[in-house]
């Protein structure tokens, strides 16, 4: 079992954003803004408040645009610096990755999450890493991912942050079955990918953190296609499970944000929106006059 600190973070971010289209016809939808900057950014600050030294991101054809907003931009940091807007010049830095720490790998083909992150096994090497799902945008302070280290530090092993849904709604998730008796750090027994509701061994979603260890990458060698004909990391952490790994559940209470399709990223902007001092005013008064009386 490989232990130690969690250095390095997987971003799949290969996927089409069909859900957004035409606005994602040239625009990668991680690259969508929540406020004033991508949904991306976001989850790559979550990273980098829990200790996330490098970077890698699944990607594919047509979303470059990814590996520029990460970059260093001096022409516009300095047409910053002369005009004296040290705000946005700050903010535009502190969008940038560190050089050499973010690594671009292509996926080839839609062929599901696990294949995606079994595209980064080369960049992660034999060490545990974090995996973070850019279409769930999670607000909490401490960040999630951050939470989940800190359990890491006790158990090792896998960790998966969950949250509970209504029933009705599990069969779009991975749904874990839990020891609820082994106390605050709940061991996991079990998971299936996208359950019928009547089959769920509970109502708690794998809600798109994680904490594997490099483990984890023979697992998906021997994973076959799953749910919707994609290779799913939920079953590469099932056959773990089932070796005798332990994987633990980080029950996660703050917000999420399904960014994958237009509710949830909609209701990611106006909550963004109204924590943001500078327009919370304005949008709270737009939003009670959209209302009916
Ligand atoms: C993926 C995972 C699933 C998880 C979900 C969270 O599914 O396979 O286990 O619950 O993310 O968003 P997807 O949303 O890619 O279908």
């Amino acid at each position: 079992m490989t232990e130690g600190s969690v250095r390095k973070a997987v971003f799949p971010v290969a996927g089409l954003g069909t859900r957004f289209l035409p606005a994602t016809k040239a625009i990668p939808k991680e690259l969508l803004p929540v406020l004033d900057r991508p949904v991306l950014q976001w989850v790559v600050e979550e990273a980098r408040e829990a200790g996330i030294e490098e970077f890698i991101f699944v990607t594919a054809r047509g979303k470059e645009a990814i590996a520029d907003h990460f970059d260093a931009h001096p022409p516009l940091e300095e047409t910053l610096a002369t005009k004296g807007k040290d705000a946005l010049l700050a903010a535009v830095r502190a969008a940038s990755i560190p050089a050499g720490k973010a690594v671009f790998v292509r996926q080839d083909a839609p062929k599901g999450l696990g294949h995606a992150i079994a595209c980064a096994r080369e960049a992660v090497g034999d060490e545990p890493f974090a995996v973070l799902l850019p279409d769930m945008l999670m607000r909490a302070r401490p960040g999630c991912l951050a939470g989940m280290m800190r359990l890491h530090e006790r158990t090792g092993g896998g960790i998966i942050a969950v949250e509970q849904v209504p029933r009705e709604e599990v069969f779009k998730y991975g749904v874990v079955a839990l020891d609820e008796s082994s106390g605050e750090a709940m061991r996991i027994t079990g998971m299936v990918e996208k359950p019928p509701v009547e089959e769920a061994p509970s109502d708690f979603i794998i809600s798109g953190r994680y904490i594997l260890p490099a483990e984890i990458f023979s697992h998906l060698e021997q994973t076959a296609p799953g749910a919707g004909g994609e290779i799913q990391i939920t079953d590469a952490m099932q056959r773990a499970i089932d070796a005798g790994e332990p994987y633990h559940a980080y029950h996660f209470t703050g917000e999420t944000y399904d960014c994958g399709g237009k509710t949830g990223f909609l209701m990611a902007n106006i909550a963004f929106g109204l924590a943001d001092a500078e327009i919370r005013e304005d949008l709270a008064a737009f939003m009670r006059g959209m209302l009916p009386e």
